[in-house]
């Protein structure tokens, strides 16, 4: 078996084919990121976590960016309940989202955590106007930690096709013969930059794992509907279709931009991806981290010990004055030839129906854009 050995060693899988005859009375109603956490954790994709952390392992992610007993992680994965539930909620309960029951946790752990701490060490602000900061300042107060057991999958909202397990991406990858595998995170449609550093990924590596984030994220990004759309076109067209596998990540984005890095890549090595791409401001918002943080922060590890490959890339660009994609490092022309624009730049042009320029999106992937994003200005109008 060449594919790559999941973290932690051991692929966890928390499914259970039955719902159990009896269930707990005690219930948690799971907000979308929850939902989407029991999920990942179920089907393998946060190996070694078999359900959600208690103090020690929180204490320890936050203060050193490994679980308790050493082991790389660098974003808590909590399930947070009211002060009252922590006081009444015996040693079993359900899992709960809008009247589906997806599966149970058996608790060993109900903690207050220091927000602040949390937000200062992950987010590396405590600026509620941090998306993800914000997101933690308004989840509720305490957390529970357990393991889980899930028999109801979360619903399959980009068609089943996209839904990979971990256990199935590897053995999809296995089939294919692939034994590099490059692992793409985005939140974003893919532009230009995305597919040149893919690409130039691609040139060394058998397969493109393209797995984009689809679960909650801020308001004004561009809806993951809208975006998987724009995928397969741009797949259709621009890639090699033996090359590539896309399927979605089903996680709701942090935007904790260092530390997110080192989580979305343990989490598609446990995919089974042997390398993984980090370029400009990988997860970041704003302003709140420096261009190349998320590549910095993997030196916090020694080499090899995170037993996935980070692939780092500059920022890079459309140069008019080399007539191709570029970056600083293989570039040496001055600014104006390069063609730059910020994501809420191409999204304010977006909404109003305009194309940014064929240099930085393809007029393929611009068309649906624009498409879903009338339609859903049109539906917000209502
Ligand atoms: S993210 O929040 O999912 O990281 P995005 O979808 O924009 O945002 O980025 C996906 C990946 O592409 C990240 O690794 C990011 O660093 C990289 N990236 C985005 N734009 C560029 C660019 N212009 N040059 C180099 N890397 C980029």
């Amino acid at each position: 078996m060449s594919i790559i050995t999941p973290h932690g060693g051991e692929l966890i899988n928390r499914w259970k084919e039955k719902r159990p005859e009896e269930l707990p009375e005690d219930i948690i109603e799971l907000d979308s990121m929850a939902l989407s956490d029991v999920g990942l954790i179920a089907n393998g994709a946060y190996s070694p976590l078999k359900g959600f952390m208690n103090k020690d392992d929180y204490e320890s992610v936050i203060d050193t960016m490994r679980l308790k007993d050493g082991t790389p992680w660098s974003i808590p994965i909590t399930l947070p309940i009211t002060e009252s539930q922590s006081r009444t909620l015996g040693r079993k309960a359900q899992l709960v989202k809008d009247g589906v029951v997806y599966g149970t946790i058996t608790i060993t752990d109900r903690f207050k955590p220091d927000k602040e701490k949390e937000a200062q060490n992950v987010y590396l602000t405590t600026e509620p106007e941090h998306p993800g900061v914000n997101k933690l300042y308004n989840r509720p107060d305490w957390y529970v930690a357990g393991e889980i057991e899930v028999f109801q999958k979360p619903p399959y909202e980009h068609g089943k096709a996209f839904y990979l397990d971990p256990e199935q991406s590897r053995e999809h990858f296995q089939e294919l013969g692939w034994k590099k595998v490059v692992g793409f995170q985005t939140r974003n449609p893919v532009h230009r930059a995305h597919e040149y550093i893919q690409k130039a990924a691609l040139e060394t590596v058998d397969g493109l794992f393209l797995n984009p984030l689809v679960g909650e994220t801020k308001s004004d990004d561009i809806p993951s509907e809208v975006r998987m759309k724009s995928y397969q076109v741009l797949l259709d067209q621009y890639y090699p279709k033996e090359r590539v596998t896309l399927a979605v990540f089903n996680a709701a984005m942090r935007y904790a931009g260092p530390r997110e890095a080192i989580f979305h890549a343990i989490v598609r090595k446990n995919f089974g991806c042997s390398h993984f791409i980090v370029g400009r401001d990988h997860a970041g918002v704003g302003d709140y981290y420096g261009t190349y943080d998320a590549q910095k922060i993997f030196s916090h590890y020694e080499d090899g010990e995170l037993g996935i490959t980070p692939l780092f890339f500059e920022h890079s660009f459309y140069c008019n004055a080399c007539e191709s994609m570029a970056s600083h490092k293989t570039c040496p022309h001055d600014k104006e030839h390069h063609m730059i624009l910020s994501g809420t730049k191409v999204r304010e042009l977006l909404r109003k129906g305009e194309k940014p320029p064929k240099t930085f999106s393809r007029p393929e992937v611009v068309d649906v854009l624009i498409e879903g994003m009338q339609k859903e200005t049109v539906e917000q109008k209502g």
